[in-house]
């Protein structure tokens, strides 16, 4: 959203306030004044007019705009009601030079995941990509993934969900020894050794979706499933990308905030990792991300790979 139409916002929020004073306040024509109301209509946004002239009466659910209202990070947003997959859509906007951008969609008909897996994303999640250009080497690129972990159990928690983290950046809702996958994150990244060009971590969150729906080896939740209730996408997605803002801007901090959420410290693991297996206790994290497992004979760090919880011996 421009500056402009930023700005026609705040004023209708404090209104009612005149096509003439509008024009006026910012500055601009009052054909440009209706222009803006017109196009915020048609993104949704309730613009009430009466003889005292236009005030802001309701905000729509979820949408790039709706988004980007009230928003405390500086992310522009493009929305999409479906797309094949966010991610894909950010590379394109990186190759085409963007940053501090979010793709955020309704529906994806070709989610990626992990491992070059399918990510089902029916309409009523949370599907998006940002994608932004820290002055950081490549080798440093796993604490945004973590960071990002960090920011969506943060979020799920204070929407009520008691989400926990699996290394590296699967949350998950645990009761019983059952763990329910809630949120997926996929990060790619390109540039040279000393430095990222641009790094896109996706963010798959299983919002208002039904866990019937989805493909169950993943054994999925979602937060409407846990809560009972829909969750305001539009509130949850922007306190994602704040927490995801001020956790990007210190990835030391986003890897020591990570302990605490994570489910994995302390359990015995078997993590696939590119160059073999490894198997023992889970006992730290290191900075940019990687897990110290501890097998008994030695103490091996594991960079990435797929980490499976054990049942205790
Ligand atoms: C995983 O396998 O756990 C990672 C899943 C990541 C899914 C998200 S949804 C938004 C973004 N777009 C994609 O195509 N994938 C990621």
């Amino acid at each position: 959203m421009n500056e402009t139409r930023h700005r026609v916002l705040d004023a209708l929020s404090d209104g009612p306030v005149s096509g003439p004073e509008l024009a006026e306040e910012l500055d601009i024509s009052r054909s440009a004044v209706w222009k803006h109301v017109e196009a915020l209509r048609e993104a949704g946004f309730d613009i009430a007019s009466d003889d005292a002239g236009y005030s802001l009466a309701a905000v729509p659910e979820f949408g790039g705009e709706a988004v980007e209202y009230g928003l405390d990070a500086p992310f522009e947003v493009e929305y999409h009601d479906s797309i094949p997959s966010t991610n894909a859509r950010a590379r394109d906007l990186a190759a085409a030079g963007a940053e501090d951008v979010v793709v955020l969609a309704d529906e994806q008909t070709g989610g990626r995941g992990r491992l070059d897996r399918e990510w089902s994303s029916p309409s009523g999640g949370v599907w998006l990509s940002i994608l932004f250009r820290p002055d950081v080497p490549m080798a440093q690129a796993p604490a945004f993934t973590l960071a990002a972990s960090v920011a969506a159990a943060r979020a799920a928690r204070e929407v009520g969900v008691d989400a926990g983290i699996k290394w590296p950046n699967d949350v998950l809702v645990e009761s019983d020894g059952d763990e329910r996958k809630l949120v997926g994150i996929l990060t790619e990244m390109e540039g040279e050794a000393d430095r990222a060009s641009w790094i896109i971590v996706g963010i798959g969150v299983n919002a208002n979706v039904d866990p019937e729906d989805l493909p169950a080896e993943a054994n999925p939740t979602s937060l409407s499933a846990e809560l009972g209730d829909p969750v305001d996408r539009r509130v949850f997605t922007q306190r994602l990308l704040e927490l995801f803002e001020e956790l990007r801007r210190d990835p030391e901090t986003a890897v020591a905030e990570w302990r605490e959420y994570a489910t994995t410290l302390g359990k015995r693991v078997r993590v696939e990792t590119p160059d073999g297996v490894v198997e023992g206790e889970a006992v730290a994290v290191e900075f940019p991300g990687g897990l110290v497992v501890d097998t008994g004979d030695e103490r091996v760090t594991v960079s990435a790979g797929d980490c499976d919880h054990l049942r205790p011996l």
